[in-house]
């Protein structure tokens, strides 16, 4: 696995990531194969993926324990990112944005223990807080670095206008956001800015949460409870719609003599070293597929039938009012 630096001041990380928010939620399947999520994650530091993302609020909390016990007594072999300000425990653990200092303080306490570390390699602001000034937030973070229990923050789904106020209190070492072959948004101003700044970028949902792998073919397909029914690009009439995007990069993968998947993850590598995709998976065959991106290069020609994909129907979230502030 090629390695890169995440931005100018991350940590040395293999270019794919593995997210883990599917082995414990949202997505059908979760919690069903605790172990099964372990061995991924093994096998995921054997290749070279030794950059692991979690959150507090996946499970809420079990994917954080999931990921303490599989790396018991091999801390040093991975890079833990993780999330916290969706949860407010100034309020009782109740679900909610929150980004003041108290709870920052409170967040990174529980996510140590659960991960059973001393220190949390990149801890990202999951959503921003519209209620405090980014300021105080990254003015709380910075004194986790100092304090040694975080070793930089993040921001994910942020504003460049937050990105740049909270640089200016403390350097950001990475950025979160959903991006891949539907969806495009981080290129107008985000990349861009990141780049001038030097903080690395981490591409969520890089399969379009499954979708471009060709593997959901029909809304039906989706468990009950599965977050995805109710996603606006996946509902029935937009799926449908969304089908021709799957069968393009079919056709690219076809003549590349690789998978969907490795397609969708080779376009995104392609578009430069300083961008790190985190693949969710739960298993340890579609970990090794998902890999196998790493050595996949693309015609030009190919890079450019993908770049001309048709958008896709529907919005990212039913909801979209927590993002991008
Ligand atoms: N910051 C945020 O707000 C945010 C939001 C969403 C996600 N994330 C992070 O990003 C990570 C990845 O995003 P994601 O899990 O939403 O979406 P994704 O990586 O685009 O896709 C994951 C889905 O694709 C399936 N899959 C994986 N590899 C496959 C393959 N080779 N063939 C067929 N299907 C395959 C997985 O199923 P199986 O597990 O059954 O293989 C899972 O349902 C998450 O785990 C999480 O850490 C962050």
């Amino acid at each position: 696995m090629k390695t890169i630096r995440l931005g100018s001041r991350g940590p040395q990380i293999g270019r794919l990531g593995l997210g883990l928010m599917g082995i414990s939620a949202f997505y059908a399947g979760a919690r069903e194969d605790d172990e099964g999520g372990i061995r991924t994650i093994h096998r995921a530091l054997e290749l070279g993926v030794n950059f692991l993302d979690t959150a507090e609020i996946y499970g809420p909390y079990v994917n954080e324990e999931l990921l303490g016990r599989a790396l018991a007594g091999r801390r040093d072999d991975a890079v833990i990112a993780t999330k916290f300000g969706t949860i407010r425990h100034t309020a009782g653990d109740a679900p909610g944005l929150d980004g003041s200092p108290e709870n920052v303080r409170l967040s990174v306490e529980g996510s140590l223990r659960r991960l059973n570390t001393d220190r949390i390699d990149l801890y990202y602001q999951h959503r921003m807080d519209p209620d405090t000034p980014i300021e105080e937030t990254v003015g709380a973070l910075a004194e986790l670095v100092k304090e040694g229990k975080i070793l930089g923050y993040g921001l994910s789904e942020a504003a460049v206008s937050t990105i740049r106020r909270a640089h200016a209190v403390h350097p950001v070492t990475a950025v979160q956001t959903e991006y891949s072959l539907w969806t495009r948004d981080p290129e107008a101003e985000l990349l861009p800015a990141l780049r001038e700044l030097g903080i690395g970028f981490v591409p969520y949902s890089p399969l379009g949460r499954g979708f471009l792998t060709g593997a959901i073919r029909s809304t039906d397909q989706l468990a009950e409870g599965d977050f995805r029914r109710s996603n606006p690009r996946f509902v029935d009439g937009a799926l449908q719609q969304n089908l021709r995007i799957v069968e393009a990069v079919e056709a690219v993968a076809a003549d590349a003599g690789a998978t969907p998947a490795q397609v969708a993850l080779a376009w995104l590598l392609a578009q430069g070293d300083d961008i790190a995709p985190i693949p969710g998976t739960r298993r340890v065959e579609r970990l090794e597929e998902n890999v196998a991106a790493d050595a996949v290069v693309l015609t030009a020609e190919q890079r450019a039938r993908l770049d001309a994909l048709a958008a896709p129907v529907g919005d990212r979230y039913a909801d979209m009012t927590p993002l991008g502030r």
